[in-house]
Formats: C-alpha cells, structure tokens, sequence
C-alpha cells in the first residue's frame, strides 16, 4: 500500500472507530479543528499521563502546574510573538488560495530531493548487489545536479528568511516555476507576514475591553509563573516546569489531519538551569526525551533527530525528534536550549526581579531554560500510524491497531459467547473485577469472530471470552491482540494477567 492510501485509511479508520472526528461535522466541520471521540480520548489521556508521570514523577526536581489559556497581553510582547510570530503568506490569484511561502518552497525542495530517490532506486535495480550507493550519489551527474539545485534554493532562502526579505521569496517562488496545486497557475501575489496568534476581547466594550491572546504555546505559562512555583516549592536549581495543555495557532497550511491544527496540546516542560551549565542539561534531556519515545516499543528507524542549523536569537542549540508519518519525516517534539531569554524579557516588561540566589555559588542570576516540547495530537498521531496494519489471515483480513497495551483505549473486552445460558451473568462478574482498575468493555452483540475483529480495530490488547466450559470450572479464554492465540485461563488469574502487561508501568519501568 503506498503512503498516501495508508494516510487516507487511517484518517477514515479515525472516524469510523470513534477516535476522531471533524469539528462540528453536521455543519460540515470546521478547518484545522478536530473532536476525540470515545476511543480517541482514552487514547490521548494515556499519552497524557504517560508523559506526565515520565515527567513529575520519574524526575523528583520537576513538578507540574495548569495555568490558564488567557494570559496579560504584555505577556506576549514581551516573549516577542506579538511583533515576531509571524508566517510569510503568499496567495494565488487564480485560485484565491493561500499558502506560506516558506512551505511552497520547502516542498519544493522536497520534490527535487525524491528525484534523487528516484534515481537512487532505478540505480539499485540496475546494479543489485554490486550497488554502491555513496559512490553513485556522489558522482552520477544527474544527482549531482539536483544537489546543486537544491543547495542553491536552500541558500537563498534561508538567506531571505533570516532577512525578512519577502521579496526575493516571492522571486523564488516565481524562478522555481511553483505553482498553485489547485489552479496549476504561477499567478502569485506578493508575500506578506501574517501574526498566527488569536485575538479576542476580554470584558464587555462599555467596560473598555483589552484585546487578549489565545495562548500559542504553554511555556509562557511556565515562564510566568517560575518565581510562585520556586518559592512555594522551595526548588533549587536544577529544576523543572511541566504542563500539559492547549495551544492556538491560526495556522495557514493546516492539512495532514491532526499533524497542523488551529486548536492542538502541547506537553512542555521547562528546566532552568545555571547559567554556563545549560548545553550540559541539553544533551541530558535530548537523550531522557528520545528513550521516551523508543520505550513505546515502534522501530528505531521511524524516528531521527533535526538539528536546526538556522537558530532563533535567543537559542543556543536546537534539535527536533522526527517521525516518520507516512507523509515523510516531520517534527514530533522540540528541544531547545532557549538562554535566559524568556526569564529576562519578562522582568524587563514586568518591572519585577525575576533572580535565582545560588547558595552554592553565592551568586544571583536569571537562569538559563533547557525546554522540551511535544505536540499531544502529533503523538497521538504517530502512534496510530506506527500501529495501524491490515493483516491477510487466508480466507479473511483484519485491520488491528497495535497501540502499546500500556496506552490502549480498551485495554480488555469481556465477551460472554451466546447471550444466555448464564453466562453474561459471569462475564459481568469479571467485568466487575477489572473495572476499578482498568477501562474494559462488555461486549454481547455479535459473532465471536466480529466481537474480536473490532476489538482488533481499536486496539484492545486483550478479549477474554466466557463459555460454557467456564460454567463448569471458572476458567475463560484469554485472546491476545497481536498473536490471536488463546489461551485457557483461570478467572482468579484474570486480573494480575491483565493488569501486569497493560500497566502504565510497564513503559515508565522502561525510562
Ligand atoms: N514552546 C516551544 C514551542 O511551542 P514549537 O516547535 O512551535 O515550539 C512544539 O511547538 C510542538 O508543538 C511541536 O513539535 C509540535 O509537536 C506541536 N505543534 C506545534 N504546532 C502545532 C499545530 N499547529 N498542530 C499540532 N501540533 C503542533
């Protein structure tokens, strides 16, 4: 299956399972917005809480808050969105669609860099095993051409971004011969900047009303509360910041599903650090972030580390996670080495010392933040794409989505095999000893085999289904999601056989 049906059928596998849905769908849905349904809401509080215990409760010197969305409008110039958190737009006048011109132009560059693929691969066949693939990128010419090409391209724009040069990135649009995909024309307008950032009133008009932000990021949150959170905590430094909550971006090329979305989650945390010590604790939370996400137990290959080679003024050092999603290599998570940047233009616009005094050192000083951020919904959605597979069984096929136990929506069924004889009374039994602790359903409608199908469809690591055999000796089959096998089972053993592989602690003992 090529990566844009897998895409298209794990979008509609989404809806069809209850996991997501589009935003106000009887009015034909809202752009960039999205609902979780039932199985997608247990899926993304798993994540959650995967990530907040990994957090507040692995790491004794970090701790959690929830601060609000609305924030003092200071706040947001001084953190330099206001004047800075802009998109370059550009617009088709044919079609009056509009695009960020930076996007244009990375896809762009995309496209040369599958050419290369191309080639590498027509190569490949050609030569089998006597291929060299380092010696072929470096020499044959066609490659080297659409190398040069891209250099060039990567140069001047990255040029004209650093320099805020609009024009020359509409020229680059222009020259490169880019054009709308939907009205296949090159009739562009000029490009603009466009602030992402929501603006809405707080108090009624009469009352004056102060224009307000919908938070684009948590950090702000963080950041403005770094002195409550020291002194009440009695922290000392190193420590860090946690939070888990959402952010708005009225982003332009918002597509791919839950990847870009106006209204998304984000889990930040912040970890100050002295000053001079803060690319020490960068390496240490780039590796304690990447064993997180391989702890979920997917192939290593799927992620990879960016590093930014353009940084913002205020970072010292950056690198993206990326994931493979199945429309490329895209950023899952951030860590950025941000300075005291943040701390420091808080105190200036706040008029309120904003200062560390380190014991040890004697020394009083605004410290330095090593941030990690990662986007809920995009976890979210690299676990579904990880997970989702169709499997031939022979005469049949079944789609399973192999989420790891630990974060399963379900994480067992209780089926008892025919709706009388006795047995949905025992199959409630057991219900009633596993619901306390885990999220289970009780399923009676249905053949077995299309009970264990949807089961398979969203996931459920495990069914346990009640016969007439387990009338006689209290023992029920237990199916295991990933290999079908079945095994016989006693009742008393249900719970801790469950339990002991779908535990949350079965990933945080991985960390
Ligand atoms: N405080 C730093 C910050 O916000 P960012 O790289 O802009 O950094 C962090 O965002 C993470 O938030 C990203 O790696 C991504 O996972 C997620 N994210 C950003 N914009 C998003 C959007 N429009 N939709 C969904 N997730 C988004």
């Amino acid at each position: 299956m090529n990566q844009e049906d897998l895409f298209k059928k794990i979008v509609a596998h989404c809806k069809e399972y209850g996991f997501i849905f589009p935003s106000s769908e009887i009015y034909d849905g809202l752009s960039a917005v999205y609902d979780y349904g039932q199985n997608g809401v247990q899926l993304k509080n798993n994540i959650k809480e995967y990530w907040w215990k990994a957090m507040t409760q692995l790491n004794e010197e970090v701790v959690g808050i929830d601060t609000a969305i609305f924030m003092h409008p200071t706040v947001w110039k001084a953190s330099g969105h206001v004047d800075a958190f802009n998109d370059p737009l550009i617009d088709n006048k044919d079609s009056k669609k509009r695009y960020r011109a930076d996007v244009l132009i990375e896809e762009h560059i995309e496209k040369i860099m599958e050419k290369i693929y191309k080639e590498v691969e027509k190569a490949k066949k050609r030569f089998g095993d006597s291929f060299n693939e380092k010696m072929f990128v470096s020499t044959n010419p066609r490659v080297l051409e659409y190398k040069e090409k891209i250099d060039k391209i990567t140069k001047r724009f990255t040029n004209a971004l650093e320099n805020n040069d609009l024009e020359d990135l509409r020229n680059i649009i222009v020259e490169e011969g880019i054009v709308c995909p939907i009205s296949g024309s090159k009739n562009w307008t000029e490009v603009r900047q466009f602030n992402l950032m929501f603006e809405t009133k707080l108090g009624s008009v009469a009352e004056g009303a102060n224009t307000v932000y919908l938070r684009p990021e948590t950090a702000q949150g963080i950041f403005v509360n770094y002195l409550n959170v020291q002194k009440t905590g009695r922290m000392k430094i190193p420590f860090g910041i946690a939070q888990v909550g959402k952010a708005f971006r009225n982003e332009i090329v918002a597509r791919q599903f839950i990847f870009r979305m106006r209204e998304f989650e984000q889990m930040e945390m912040q970890y100050f650090v002295r000053p001079g010590e803060e690319l020490q604790w960068f390496e240490y939370w780039k590796e304690k972030r990447f064993k997180w996400h391989l702890a979920l137990g997917f192939s290593d290959t799927k992620y990879r580390w960016h590093k930014h080679e353009k940084l913002a003024h205020y970072a010292n050092a950056a690198y993206d996670i990326e994931f493979e999603f199945p429309f490329g290599f895209k950023e899952l998570e951030g860590i950025h080495s941000r300075t005291d940047f943040d701390l420091s233009q808080h105190e200036k616009f706040s008029g309120k010392k904003i200062r560390y005094f380190d014991n040890e050192t004697e020394e009083s000083y605004v410290p330095y933040v090593v941030e990690t951020s990662i986007g809920l919904d995009r976890t979210f959605l690299a676990i579904l794409s990880a997970s989702y597979k169709e499997e031939n069984l022979g005469e049949e096929s079944r789609i399973i989505l192999s989420i790891p136990p630990a974060l399963a929506p379900i994480k067992a069924a209780v089926l008892p095999l025919v709706k009388k004889d006795g047995l949905p009374e025992l199959a409630r039994e057991i219900m009633d000893i596993l619901k306390y602790e885990m999220n289970c359903m009780y399923e009676e409608k249905d053949s077995i085999g299309k009970r264990y199908r949807r089961q398979d469809a969203i996931g459920t690591p495990y069914c346990i289904t009640v016969d007439h055999q387990s009338l006689l000796d209290r023992t029920v089959t237990l199916r295991d999601r990933d290999t079908m096998l079945q095994e016989r089972i006693s009742i008393d053993k249900i719970f801790d056989t469950v339990k002991s592989k779908t535990d949350m602690n079965t990933l945080l003992k991985k960390l």
